[in-house]
């Protein structure tokens, strides 16, 4: 293990720790996933189950992912390894693995339209007097057009295999300590914006004021995968960034500020997009094109909008971008942890990998193309990968790593983590309680639920 020691790396500091998990988890779960899968589930009412499994499955996976990452100082796959010799529980570190291409590649392909919205914006396509109309054109001739489509992704993949190969702390850290606070500052604007519409107050109401006729088992499903999702769990990403942290910090603290910043700025997308949606005429259900054809619409009704369009678009890309790199390094520690890869060439083998699985994704939604409509799946590709790669995957790693922690490891293992902050042994009690009880029979029972109704997506 002596000779990998400089391929792996620390954290610069504990706000660099902070940031860079922060940057992990904030990305287009928060801005682009959470407000349309909010908006096409009920708004209000999937908001509140979103929080509720937030705080009693996200924090305490969390938690528990980083420890057993600090503890271990290694991939998942090497964690387990280590944890649970000559058993099964390595193959929870392979699902992670395969997981973190799964995303990566339709995850690029979104972040790539992201890239296309910021040259859109620069080149002035959204100056004059725009309609909903022309959003819609404007959006489904984008999307639609494969070339530009893959070779944004392209280029999107590249970026964060540059900053890969950087390494920990000189590559991930400092660009997300750096940028977040931006993006903060920018939504901030665009949500007071946003909320001042006229004809926005509906969209705030749908939004704020649950309608529990609208839950089904599906919502369940979705809002757990969405919290999932949002926070990087389930795969082995907080094992990972959790190997990189030094044993001074404390991971229960750093856990609950990561999950914090990442609902606030959840919440903060919604309230920034339902207004705009009302005030524009479009329909809360509009799917995956929602913040695109929403976030045009606000800006240009603001003054020196283009600026502040273009801004956004070029922020979200990189919010995006902290958080492909935090997928991308999960399979690239494997490699180079386990099977003593130089750190290129596993940035290079990985990343063609996540692009060539992208480019499904990025004929997604060519009119009467193959991906566009998959044969007996009735879906898109994209829509696809996001449900199973996205929640299903995700949502069954969490579960068995939540019973790693509860039956095989031990909570007694994280225990000092605890007290050595001076948290009470009350906040361990109930952490240990959520792990080895509340979060395995939730996510099995919200599996049976979907299940018996057949509600699968
Ligand atoms: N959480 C990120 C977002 O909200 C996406 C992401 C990064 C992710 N790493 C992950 C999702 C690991 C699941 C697992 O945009």
């Amino acid at each position: 293990m002596s000779t990998n020691r400089q391929d792996r790396g620390k954290w610069g500091s504990r706000v660099g720790f902070i940031f860079a998990a922060a940057g992990s988890a904030i990305g287009l779960g928060n801005i682009w996933r959470f407000p349309y899968v909010a908006g096409e589930n009920g708004g209000a009412a999937f908001v509140f189950l979103y929080i509720i499994f937030v705080i009693i499955i996200g924090v305490p996976v969390m938690i528990s992912e980083l420890a057993i990452g600090r503890y271990t100082e290694k991939n998942p796959v090497g964690a387990f390894r280590l944890l649970a010799p000559k058993s099964w529980w390595p193959a929870l570190g392979m699902l992670g693995v395969f997981t973190g291409i799964g995303i990566l590649s339709f995850y690029s392909v979104v972040a790539g339209w992201t890239l296309g919205y910021f040259v859109k914006t620069i080149l002035g396509e959204f100056s004059g007097e725009i309609t909903t109309g022309n959003l819609e054109v404007i959006y489904n001739t984008f999307v639609g057009n494969p070339v530009a489509v893959i070779i944004y992704s392209f280029i999107f993949i590249s970026i964060t295999a540059l900053v890969v190969q950087g390494g920990v702390s000189e590559g991930i850290e400092r660009w997300a300590k750096i940028l977040m606070p931006f993006l903060f500052a920018l939504l901030i604007l665009l949500t007071l914006r946003s909320i001042t519409l006229e004809g926005g107050a509906e969209g705030i109401r749908t939004y704020l004021l649950p309608d529990f006729s609208k839950v089904r088992a599906a919502t369940f499903g979705k809002a757990l995968g969405q919290a999932l999702f949002s926070l990087s769990l389930g795969m082995g990403t907080m094992i990972t960034y959790g190997s990189y942290m030094s044993k001074k910090e404390n991971l229960v603290t750093a856990a609950g500020y990561v999950c914090f910043f990442d609902t606030l700025i959840a919440i903060l997308a919604g309230l920034m997009i339902f207004p705009a949606v009302t005030a524009n005429n479009l329909s809360m259900g509009e799917g995956p094109g929602l913040v695109f054809k929403v976030i045009p619409a606000i800006f240009s009704r603001m003054f020196g909008g283009h600026i502040f369009g273009a801004g956004f678009f070029l922020l979200l890309a990189i919010a995006a971008l902290t958080s492909t790199i935090s997928l991308l390094e999960v399979p690239v520690a494997y490699l180079v942890d386990e099977r003593h890869w130089k750190r290129t060439n596993a940035v290079l083998l990985m990343a063609a990998a996540a692009f060539l699985l992208s480019i499904p994704s990025s004929l997604s939604f060519m009119s009467g193309g193959f991906f566009a409509n998959i044969p007996v799946l009735k879906m898109k590709f994209l829509a696809f990968m996001n449900i199973i790669m996205g929640n299903y995957s995700l949502a069954i790693g969490s579960f068995f790593i939540a019973l790693f922690v509860g039956a095989r490891w031990g909570t007694g293992m994280i225990r000092s983590d605890f007290t050595e902050n001076r948290l009470s042994p009350v906040v361990y009690n109930i952490w240990r309680f959520l792990i080895r009880f509340v979060c395995p029979i939730a996510i099995l029972a919200i599996f049976i639920y979907i299940i018996v109704s057949g509600d699968y997506a």
